[in-house]
């Protein structure tokens, strides 16, 4: 493997690997011990906590906006990527493996989405891009026409358009998600009573 593929690998693929496979393995064997343990009501009071980490997590965007102009940019980023990994996988335990509603379900897709969206964007775009704008200049330093070019690089061009698509899916994502947890949230207040 040469320098550029091994660090595209353990820098890039293997991270967005990782932290999804880890996220989803984490999911199952966490509902899987709290069925086993009987403590499933645990799961189920996981949602707020779950909930407020990924609202805090929210900060970054603000600062990143304007619209508050306190915290380091850098550090907020940090805990908007491990407060929002780790209040899904709070959300995920919570919403387990019972099937009663259709609204939550929604809800929980969307937030898989932006999950998804958000680690494409950090960890594989990037890379991606430089490499798609590396192979043209390779191909025009060996002397091929624009249009030999683009053929060359036009499945990787295709396939770069899709995940530049990821990362403009984020914020729409994130406003269906938002919607539809509140919707979730607010019935279930409301049969509590709490509102
Ligand atoms: C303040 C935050 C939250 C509270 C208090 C809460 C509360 C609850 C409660 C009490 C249930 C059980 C309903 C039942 O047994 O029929 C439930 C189920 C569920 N919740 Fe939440 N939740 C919260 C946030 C969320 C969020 C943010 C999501 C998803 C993004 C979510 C997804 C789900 C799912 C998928 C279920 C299972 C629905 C089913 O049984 O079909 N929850 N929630």
């Amino acid at each position: 493997m040469d320098q550029a593929t091994s660090s595209l690998w353990s820098r890039h693929i293997l991270p967005f690997t990782l932290l999804l496979g880890v996220l989803c393995a984490a999911t199952l064997a966490g509902d899987y011990l709290l069925h086993r343990l009987n403590l499933v009501w645990i799961g189920r009071y996981l949602g707020i906590p779950g909930t407020l980490l990924i609202i805090g997590s929210l900060a970054y965007s603000l600062r990143k906006r304007k619209v508050i102009s306190s915290g380091n940019p850098k550090n907020l980023l940090t805990l908007h990527e491990v407060g929002t990994w780790l209040g899904s996988l709070m959300v995920l335990l919570h919403a387990g493996i019972h099937f009663n509603a259709i609204l939550p379900w929604l809800a929980t897709v969307a937030m898989g989405v932006n999950v998804i969206s958000g680690l494409v964007g950090r960890l594989l775009l990037g890379r991606a891009r430089e490499y798609v704008l590396g192979q043209r200049d390779h191909y025009q330093l060996r002397g091929l026409s624009k249009e030999e070019v683009e053929r060359a690089v036009f499945w990787d061009a295709v396939t770069l358009d899709a995940m530049n698509l990821w990362r403009k899916v984020h914020i729409p994502i994130f406003i269906v998600f938002a919607v539809l947890s509140l919707g979730h949230i607010v019935s279930i207040f409301l049969f509590w009573e709490w509102i």
